[in-house]
């Protein structure tokens, strides 16, 4: 069955002080008030991790980064690989994010060797897809997505597929204020589980839980997850202020 799932990408804001403090408002929020049938994850800086994890009670709310080094260990200055990430408590990984691939030249050849290493080590990855402005202007938005799902996800075998949570986040969405259309956001993600269906089978693509972001806020998140195929979603902004957080998590 396919699980509800709201997630936090902090990005790159908080100190470690203020991350845990608001971990905490989330932490007690999602146990006083929280649906219970939501699974909720903390997108949280590197240097947070094990703050965060150790803040909240993970039988109810999980940790995860927003990264992790596509290699496993050794002379790579700076990276963290999954297997720290691990240590820290975190049970998600989120990949492939569109500012990651923009900013940081992340490639699919990069990002299928993090999906290894997370795979690896059994932490969930967050795998996410999009197309900027351009690509949605010149309606070619599904063939983009399809092939950043050709080029990574969609190699992978179906036992290890489902253990993949995808994140759909149109660019012109994120951090602008204009969220995809519920139409649109539900079309893209139908499309998606339209093409899990046709290269694994329907039963596959009924158990994926697939995420919607970009300008996700408590005045949409209602209408967003009421729609079949959108299964939760991957929130910036509006993750950073612990009562938006809640009510987006009780928006189902
Ligand atoms: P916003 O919710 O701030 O638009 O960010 C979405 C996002 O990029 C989450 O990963």
């Amino acid at each position: 069955m396919r699980k509800k799932i709201v997630a936090g990408n902090w990005k790159c804001n908080t100190t470690v002080k203020e991350g845990v403090e608001l971990a905490k408002s989330v932490n007690e929020l999602v146990l006083s008030q929280g649906a219970k049938d939501v699974v909720v994850v903390l997108g949280t800086p590197f240097t947070h991790l094990t703050s965060v994890a150790d803040a909240v009670d993970a039988t109810r709310v999980n940790v995860a980064s927003q990264n992790c080094a596509a290699e496993a260990k050794g002379a790579f200055t700076g990276e963290v690989s999954v297997s720290m990430v691990k240590s820290t408590g975190a049970t998600y990984v989120i990949l492939g994010h569109s500012e990651r691939r923009e900013y940081y030249h992340e490639t699919s050849e990069t990002l299928n060797k993090k999906l290894a290493l997370t795979l690896e080590q059994e932490l969930t990855p967050i795998y996410c897809c999009g197309e900027a402005l351009s690509i949605r202007e010149a309606g070619t938005q599904n063939q983009f997505v399809k092939q950043q799902l050709d080029e990574t996800i969609f190699l992978l075998p179906a036992e290890q597929l489902l253990k993949i949570v995808i994140a759909y986040e149109p660019i012109w969405a994120i951090g602008t204020g204009v969220t995809a259309s519920t139409q649109q956001a539900q079309d893209m993600l139908a499309f998606i589980r339209g093409l899990i269906a046709s290269k694994y089978s329907s039963e596959v693509a009924e158990e994926i839980s697939i995420l919607y972001g970009g300008s996700c806020s408590p005045a949409n998140a209602n209408e967003l997850f009421s729609q079949p195929d959108i299964d939760g979603g991957l929130i910036g902004g509006a993750s950073l202020k612990a009562a938006d957080f809640l009510s987006i998590i009780n928006a189902y």
